[in-house]
């Protein structure tokens, strides 16, 4: 009789009369009963914007990830539209000389984000337009709120960042995404948002953004590392050891009337988007961030892992996780790699 390694559980049989391995044998069955799939609509692209006209700039920790100015901007998200990626979320490198210690560049009408919204949408009006809500693109010390006495102030932040939000919906920007971890901030940008005429304009809520080592180069992408130096943001964003905290604050988030939900960092926080989704049936997004697109392309360069490979699991892990999309350096990639198919 052959020694049945399961004896201690009851019911099970050997040989065995279940065998999870039929339904994998071949192509068409695996694909029969597959249960997630990563598809176009699923990618959200993140991007730099800089000054300047005709001009790149290669991040250095970021292999493959330009900033670009706003000319060749809407060049890359035509490529984008036609490849069927339905969003962009857009990220100013503020030029040093305007950056200051409230940051108020964050709401002139004319900034570098305003601008380059109105010049997409008029070149390329059907895709969808996100941006980011947070001062530490204008500010001096880097921080994404207002700092008095060294601490980041909340309630007079939370003001700032509704101005920065009406002057983007101005702009025609389709989504506010607030990724500052302010309390109050969503419910405040909601009704700044529909006084000023702006109902239609969606929040997708940076509801659990964790305090993450994950983000140093979209640091470097623009350009607040240097202002940001030995300080960090762990009082406003999350410890990375707590999850059911998560879940408080999507209640807050979509209480104060967040449309759409985002769990920050990705793949290391694929629990964290599995209890969200779980918990609340919105609309649940995952960033794969700067450091989880830098890890895999470093190992990818070194021949450690297949590239193409990677970046699809990668994917679908948000997928199975219960993310309804992701933002990811590689949408445009993955996009061309999913066509290919
Ligand atoms: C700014 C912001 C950050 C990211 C998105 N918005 C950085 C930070 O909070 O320091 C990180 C994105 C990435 O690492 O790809 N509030």
């Amino acid at each position: 009789m052959i020694n049945n390694p399961n004896e201690s559980v009851p019911h099970i049989h050997w040989p065995p009369i279940i065998r999870p391995r039929r339904l994998r044998t071949t192509p068409w069955i695996r694909n029969m009963v597959s249960e997630h799939r990563v598809t176009v609509n699923d990618l959200i692209w993140p991007v730099f914007i800089q000054e300047g006209n005709n001009l790149r700039t290669p991040i250095a920790s970021m292999p493959g990830v330009e900033r670009l100015s706003i000319d060749l901007l809407i060049l890359a998200v035509k490529e984008a539209r036609d490849l069927g990626i339905p969003a962009i979320a857009l990220f100013p490198a503020t030029p040093t000389n305007l950056k200051t210690q409230d940051g108020e560049e964050a709401f002139n009408p004319e900034n570098l984000v305003c601008r380059t919204i109105r010049a997409i949408k008029a070149a390329v009006p059907d895709i969808g337009i996100i941006c980011d809500v947070a001062l530490d693109p204008y500010t001096s010390h880097g921080q994404d709120g207002l700092v008095r006495n060294g601490i980041v102030v909340n309630d007079e932040t939370v003001e700032v960042l509704c101005k920065q939000s009406v002057v983007q919906a101005q702009a025609g920007c389709d989504v506010i995404a607030p990724s500052d971890m302010m309390d109050g901030r969503v419910g405040a940008i909601r009704k700044a948002l529909d006084n000023a005429g702006f109902s239609h304009v969606a929040i997708l809520s940076y509801a659990a953004k964790y305090a993450s080592a994950f983000y140093g180069p979209f640091r470097d992408a623009v350009g607040s590392a240097n202002n940001l130096g030995k300080s960090d943001k762990k009082t406003y964003q999350m410890d990375p050891s707590n999850s059911s905290e998560a879940l408080r604050e999507v209640a807050l988030d979509i209480a104060e009337g967040a449309d759409m939900v985002m769990v920050k960092p990705g793949m290391p926080y694929l629990d964290v988007v599995a209890r969200i989704k779980d918990a609340f049936k919105v609309p649940t997004f995952g960033y794969q961030v700067s450091g989880e697109y830098s890890m895999l392309c470093a190992a990818a360069a070194n021949g450690w892992l297949d590239r193409e490979k990677v970046i699809l699991e990668s994917l679908l892990s948000f997928k199975r996780a219960g993310a309804d999309g992701v933002l990811t350096y590689f949408a445009v990639e993955a996009a061309k790699l999913l066509k290919a198919q």
